[in-house]
């Protein structure tokens, strides 16, 4: 099986084009690195043993797009490629709908020309809003849609589109995936999450204050209804993660007739932000310096996912521990203290 893995220099996609190499899997790369280092693919393919193909484009440009589908048979995409930080999208709204929606439309069609349909699609749990107490952990038919930032609406968007297109023409293979809060590296210590300048997440933030490069890491809000006043994530292992696309791809192979899946992958378990920086020191043996500050505006005080329906239907289940996700983010870290600039 051949696939197209958009945005496959990313975090997720590096993570997810080793564990399809190492499935025997085809893969091309189409990526702009607006967000990447083409050396994370030359790790991936030293780590794999393998090479891809990489087409270094922009999903919006559909000639990019066209080229790559005229190609060897592509038979799946998984859809990475946008951008991700919540808080610029508030203040570039249009980029965030350009890069997301629009690159989305553009791919969709191309593949229609190309006659590919079957593509999986990374969604969020933050098309889930800001969720009421009672309805935790959160299923797949939770309410979604009240979003709180264009990053949100954007992918909230393409979720329909899809459903959409899945009515108007049954014969699609589509699943949209709920990440909850992907976290940790690959346990080589080569591959792992790149962010450039300040971090705006809390695991890449607490490893480079661990490794010295920060001082200090402010947590926002000690007097969230939490266990420990500190807000509640579903942090899961990016390898689970990866593992979850390598499921879904079989599984859809199975789907003749189409299918519109909706998933989230997540662990089911809430850890709080003391919880983590707990579980960092104790992985790293560092010691991780903390202040307790102001709420960060459009923070949730808790979720969790229930992925019932992913283990039920993929057969798969994020496996590695809170303890994992801390020991290989710290081993990726230490070994590379400027990410991929690093050598
Ligand atoms: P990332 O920024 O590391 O990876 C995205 C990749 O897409 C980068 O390599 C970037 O260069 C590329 N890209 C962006 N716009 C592009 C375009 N127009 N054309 C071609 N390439 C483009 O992000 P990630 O954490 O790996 O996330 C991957 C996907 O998962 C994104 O769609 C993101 O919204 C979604 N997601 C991420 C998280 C998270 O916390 N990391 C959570 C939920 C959903
Ligand atoms: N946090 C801190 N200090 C920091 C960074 C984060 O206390 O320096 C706290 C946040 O307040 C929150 C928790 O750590 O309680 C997790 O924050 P992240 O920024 O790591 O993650 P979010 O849950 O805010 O959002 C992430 C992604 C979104 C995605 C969402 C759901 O950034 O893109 O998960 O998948 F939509």
């Amino acid at each position: 099986m051949h696939v197209l893995v958009t945005g496959g220099a990313g975090y997720i996609g590096s993570h997810t084009c080793l564990c399809l190499l190492e499935e025997g899997f085809s893969v091309t790369v189409i990526d702009n690195f607006c967000n990447s280092s083409p050396e994370a693919l030359r790790r991936v393919q030293a780590l794999a043993g393998r090479s891809l193909t990489l087409i270094k484009g922009d999903v919006r440009d559909a000639a990019t797009l066209d080229a790559a589908f005229a190609g060897p048979r592509i038979d799946a995409v998984i859809h990475f490629a946008g951008l991700k930080a919540v808080g610029e999208s508030v203040a570039e709204p249009m980029l965030y709908y350009d890069n997301n929606v629009a690159g989305t439309f553009n791919l969709l069609q191309a593949m229609q020309r190309a006659k590919v349909s079957t593509v999986v699609f990374s969604s969020s749990a933050t098309v889930y809003g800001d969720p009421a107490p009672e309805d935790l952990p959160l299923e797949e038919t939770s309410p979604t849609g009240i979003t709180h930032s264009p990053y949100a609406t954007s992918k909230w968007m393409v979720e329909r589109c899809l459903a959409d297109l899945h009515t108007a023409q049954p014969q699609w293979r589509i699943a949209r995936l709920r990440y909850f809060n992907p976290v940790g590296a690959h346990p080589s210590g080569r591959i792992g999450e790149n962010p450039s300048g300040t971090p705006n997440n809390l695991m890449p933030f607490i490893s480079q204050v661990a490794c010295g490069t920060r001082p200090m890491l402010s947590i926002f809000g000690g007097d969230y209804p939490t266990h420990d006043g500190t807000g509640v994530r579903d942090y899961i292992h990016v390898m689970d993660l990866a593992e979850g696309h390598v499921a879904t791809l079989k599984y859809l192979a199975n789907r003749p007739n189409g299918d519109l899946l909706t998933l989230n992958l997540g662990t089911g378990q809430g850890c709080s932000v003391l919880d983590v920086v707990k579980a960092f020191e104790a992985a790293s043996g560092q010691t991780v310096p903390y202040q307790i500050v102001a709420r960060r505006p459009g923070d949730v005080p808790a979720y969790y996912a229930d992925s019932t329906q992913a283990q039920e239907l993929l057969h798969w289940k994020a496996k590695r521990t809170l303890h994992d996700m801390c020991a290989d983010t710290w081993r990726w870290q230490a070994a590379n203290p400027k990410g991929y600039a690093s050598e």
